[in-house]
């Protein structure tokens, strides 16, 4: 077995903006994504239960070949990447809510954050909010719910709509002018984030930023892969392959090139 693939791994079908930006950026490289749905959403989970999760998906993908790992969930990179970076002798690129962007460019000093519970009392984001946002509110929001209704194909309901709308709410009576999206399975919401939000919120997530540093780490690695054809992309899920599939065929004009699989993981 080869090592040359960017193994990419998610509590679910979030992550597949991610590997969207990831595959724009780098269509040489051979992709491997394992959407572990079956144990999502992670968020409400303990920080053991995430670490014994992302050293079972971290596994899965050195085992199917993978050269690097990105670890495209917001909730497993913020409670177990340094866990997974002691413990193996690879690179691992995290998704983190883009703070310090955010924070950098409000003119109203009030942010708004939306992330899951595990991604909100993690340390890492507390060492980050200290370190980003000293001088500026932050209002921060778990997004109750929105997982499970993303990984059931919801992206548009009037269920998803009214939850969105509670969430926003308290951010919108502070007068935030950026929302950060601390959740890979957030991006998908923007357009009806777009529809609720006056357009002076600018809405900040972290694809391209995490596409930009796995390109710099393969780079300095000397593990970019040379060749001049496209890469092979392979989608592993231990859950609904046709949740899987929808998402993938909506978003990619290339879907064809797509191989999409059920996996024991
Ligand atoms: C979750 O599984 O709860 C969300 C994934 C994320 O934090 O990006």
């Amino acid at each position: 077995m080869s090592h040359d693939a960017i193994g990419i791994f998610d509590s679910g079908i979030g992550g597949t903006s991610i590997w969207k930006e990831i595959h724009q950026l780098l269509p040489q490289e051979n992709t491997i994504y394992l959407a572990d749905s079956a144990n999502a959403p992670y968020g409400e989970r303990s920080k053991e239960e995430i670490i014994e999760l992302s050293i079972k998906n971290t596994e899965k993908l050195l085992e199917l070949g993978s050269k690097i790992i990105v670890v495209a969930c917001n909730t497993a990179t913020t409670n177990a990447i340094k866990i997974l970076r002691n413990r193996y002798p690879i690179s691992f690129i995290g998704i983190e809510p883009a703070i310090k962007p955010a924070a950098l460019q409000t003119k109203t000093k009030t942010i708004g954050i939306l992330a899951t519970k595990g991604t909100l009392s993690s340390e890492l984001f507390s060492e980050t909010s200290e370190i980003y946002a000293k001088n500026i509110e932050v209002v921060e929001v778990i997004g109750s719910g929105l997982v499970e209704l993303i990984e059931q194909g919801e992206l548009n309901s009037t269920l998803i709509r009214n939850k969105l709308l509670d969430f926003i709410q308290p951010m919108i009576a502070k007068n935030i002018d950026h929302l950060v999206l601390g959740c890979s399975h957030y991006p998908y919401l923007i357009p009806l984030l777009q529809q609720l939000l006056d357009d002076k919120v600018t809405i900040i997530d972290s694809g391209q930023a995490v596409a930009r540093q796995t390109h710099k780490i393969l780079e300095q690695s000397k593990l970019l892969n040379s060749s001049a054809s496209e890469g092979n992309c392979l989608f592993y899920t231990n859950a609904s392959l046709a949740v899987l599939k929808n998402i993938l065929q909506a978003n990619n004009p290339n879907y064809s090139r797509i191989t999409v699989q059920q996996l024991d993981f």
